[in-house]
């Protein structure tokens, strides 16, 4: 039963008076929650739980923010999790939730990520630490979402090993985060929506932005590449790109509300729009999201060598908004790997394409991600990506050993490489890169850069950090006010990572 104003309805008239249409009807299934968890907290409050629970320092927040319980999300993996994260907690805050920043909530929702085993186990080691949790507080909730659930195997283990998880769901019905919540609360059963795919792309939904100044936008979903080590075509689906009225929507309404810098998401941004009704490539929705008035800065993540076209070189020439930053994944420098790896283009495409972007924008700064010990790679093979990295000279790399994924082709090639050996290139290959970037990014020093001031410094009164086009961080003497605003700053010091400045005019 569930009361609303002077009204008590059932379950069913709950799910009968649901519209159908969406997000109308998570809107709606957020203000039942809202209602189930505002009558829990008002009992506790009369009985004196509540204080016991939340303290009374938190029960003054939660009353500040009109909320009538907590909520808590882990993040693992990539800028997708960390945009559907402010989506789930845009969805929670609707329903009656406020955020807190330990596991010690009524709700708890772990967002996975699966693209390495290493993501996988912390999150079985964090489901160990909130079971102790809710042992204590048995009317808490647990939640399970993202890469991981889409993998049957995973999801098995936890209806059977990890019986006090709550809620389970994937990655396609994020959206449907409160009616999974009702469902649960209503049945008091586990409740696991795990679907295998969607052509639907729900929008407008609320979300819960970590920074007021910049944001990512989502401007398509899933991955047809199929790069063989890779699980992300099989847990996130097949590439599907929003309407380009949607995105430049979205970004209007961002710019309106303050945000100044906006970051495109995709897991190949290149093939943008490639199989909309209306084609359209992303180098043409970069040229209108330029033209939006308020937006400063764009950047977009990720972009595959192999569709990276020279358009895209020219609109960010030609741009005075896109940042000098291109994050560019070579996984490998050699061309037998990189066939291995269905990556699609050989070493020399890759060199050459970097000398193109060089040649047209000369003060760009390129990252990439690599993976070292794919199945069969040999010492020669493992030469070829030094030699890259030497070659670019990446401002930085994401460098990761690579890990079995169950279902990949990979995963059942023969030569896997021996753990001492694939550490050994690893540590070397490490060695590389940081030398380099540390070469590479005191490049600006002395010069006057513009920087968007993201926080507070936490190590040093009275300074701030920000950000520059080419996403190196500055410290400088600053007040919180500036937080959000662009500055011109003085780099006075390089850090090899990061500069020392002062505010310049
Ligand atoms: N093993 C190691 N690294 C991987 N990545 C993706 N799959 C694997 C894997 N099985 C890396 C790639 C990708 C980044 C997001 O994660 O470098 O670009
Ligand atoms: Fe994985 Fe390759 Fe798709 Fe990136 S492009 S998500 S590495 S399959």
């Amino acid at each position: 039963m569930l009361i609303i104003g002077d009204h008590t309805f059932s379950k069913d008239e709950i799910y009968s008076n649901a519209p159908s249409a969406e997000p109308e009807r998570q809107l709606y299934f957020c203000s039942c929650v809202k209602e189930i968890v505002k009558a829990r907290f008002e009992s506790d409050c009369a009985s004196g739980e509540a204080l016991l629970r939340y303290g009374s320092e938190q029960l003054q927040k939660m009353t500040e923010a009109g909320a009538f319980a907590t909520f808590h999300i882990e993040t693992y993996g990539c800028q997708m999790n960390a945009k559907d994260s402010e989506k789930l907690g845009g969805l929670l805050i609707r329903s009656g939730f406020m955020e807190v920043d330990t596991e010690a909530a009524d709700f708890v929702l772990y967002n996975t990520c699966t693209v390495r085993e290493n993501a996988n186990l912390k999150v079985y080691g964090h489901l160990g630490y909130v079971h102790s949790l809710k042992k204590k507080r048995p009317s808490m909730l647990v939640g399970l979402c993202g890469c991981m659930m889409q993998e049957a195997e995973e999801v098995e283990k936890i209806r059977t090993s990890y019986r006090f998880v709550d809620i389970i769901f994937g990655t396609h019905n994020i959206y449907k985060l409160a009616e999974l919540l009702f469902d649960r609360l209503a049945t008091g059963r586990m409740e696991v929506d795990v679907w295998e795919g969607t052509s639907e792309i729900v929008e407008d939904l609320p979300a819960d932005r970590k920074y007021s100044f910049k944001s990512g936008v989502n401007i398509m979903f899933g991955c047809n590449n199929f790069c063989s080590y890779c699980i992300v075509p099989y847990v996130r689906g097949r590439e599907r790109s929003r309407d380009p009225e949607d995105i430049v929507a979205e970004i209007r309404r961002l710019a309106s509300e303050g945000v100044k810098e906006v970051m495109l998401l995709g897991q190949n941004v290149n093939s943008y729009g490639k199989a909309l009704g209306s084609p359209i490539s992303f180098a043409q929705l970069l040229r209108r999201v330029e033209a939006i008035d308020g937006i400063e800065r764009i950047r977009f993540m990720t972009s595959h060598p192999k569709d990276l076209s020279d358009e895209l070189i020219q609109v960010m020439k030609d741009s005075e908004k896109i940042c000098r930053h291109l994050h560019l994944p070579v996984q490998s420098g050699s061309t037998r790997i990189l066939e291995k790896m269905n990556r699609r283009y050989t070493k020399e495409q890759y060199l050459s394409l970097v000398d193109r972007i060089r040649a047209a924008i000369p003060d760009i700064s390129l990252t990439t991600d690599i993976i070292v010990g794919f199945p069969g790679e040999t010492e020669e093979d493992f030469q070829d990506t030094l030699d890259v990295v030497r070659r670019v000279r990446y401002d930085s790399a994401f460098t990761f050993i690579y890990s079995k994924r169950s279902g990949t082709p990979a995963a059942s090639m023969e030569g896997q490489v021996p753990e001492t050996v694939v550490k050994d290139r690893f540590d070397r290959l490490l060695r590389e890169v940081q030398q380099i970037a540390a070469e590479v990014c005191c490049r600006d020093v002395h010069t006057v850069q513009s920087v968007l001031v993201e926080e507070k410094n936490t190590h040093m009164d009275g300074y701030v950090t920000g950000r520059m086009s080419n996403n190196t961080l500055v410290h400088f003497p600053g007040t919180e006010d500036l937080i959000g605003s662009i500055v011109n700053v003085y780099l006075e010091e390089s850090k090899g990572f990061y500069y020392m400045g002062h505010r310049e005019g």
